[in-house]
């Protein structure tokens, strides 16, 4: 730990595919450098040289892994990322800003994929010590428009997640609604509709409490 410097914040983002939850955590970085932060942005699976390769295995078409797997490589990337990353960066006195962390476990492999929250956690307290963020942002887009925007990003190149069936992306979100109302105090509930910057200026106005705490 760096003498004297306060420890660092951990904002996570959240939702299903074609959220535009990539754009936000980087107008949101910009927006908290302009004010004098010092930022780390990163995403899952991924953040580290560890955890971009198992990224590369999870998403590959050629592998099917099946829910409990997944929920096994994920954890396991997310606690490289979480030791190597993460944590150093929080301790430093930065502030992270993370495309999707364990709410993601918890809404695909335990929600959608059915291994339930109680594993996805125990692997979560295994792998990274039960880390959470500050302030986790759920960024919600009803299916239709969701899906649109992610065949207009993805074309028919989805990856292994992203190009499953459509009832198990609604299973995504339900569970992710569901996460947000068991932890009202942790979760900022955001429309993703309208233009980047409208959906921009909801998520600053969420990250008021966060900005002005000392
Ligand atoms: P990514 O390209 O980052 O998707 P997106 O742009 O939609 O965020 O790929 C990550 C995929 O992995 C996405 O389909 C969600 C899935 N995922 C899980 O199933 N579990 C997890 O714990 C994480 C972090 C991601």
């Amino acid at each position: 730990m760096t003498a004297g410097k306060a420890r660092g914040r951990f904002i996570a983002f959240e939702g299903g595919e074609g959220a535009g939850k990539s754009t936000q955590a980087r107008l949101l970085a910009e927006a908290l450098q302009a004010r004098g932060l010092d930022i780390v942005i990163t995403r899952e699976p991924g953040g580290t040289a560890g955890a971009e390769a198992l990224r590369a295995l999870l998403l590959d078409p050629a592998y099917d892994w099946g829910p409990k797997s997944e929920a096994l490589l994920f954890a396991a990337a997310r606690s490289d990322h979480v030791e190597h990353l993460i944590e150093p960066a929080l301790a430093a006195g930065k502030w992270v800003i993370c495309d999707r962390f364990v709410d993601s476990s918890r809404a695909y492999q335990g929600g959608a994929g059915g291994i339930g929250d109680a594993d996805v956690l125990t692997l979560h307290r295994i792998g990274s010590g039960g880390l959470l963020p500050d302030l986790t942002i759920l960024i919600e887009l009803h299916a239709g428009e969701a899906a649109l925007r992610a065949r207009a990003r993805d074309g028919d190149a989805a990856d292994r997640i992203g190009g499953k069936h459509a009832d198990y992306h609604s299973a995504v979100r339900d569970r992710f609604a569901l996460l947000a109302d068991q932890s009202p105090d942790r979760f900022a509930r955001i429309a993703g509709t309208g233009s980047a910057q409208d959906v921009h200026a909801r998520i600053m106005a969420a990250l008021t409490p966060l900005l002005d705490a000392p």
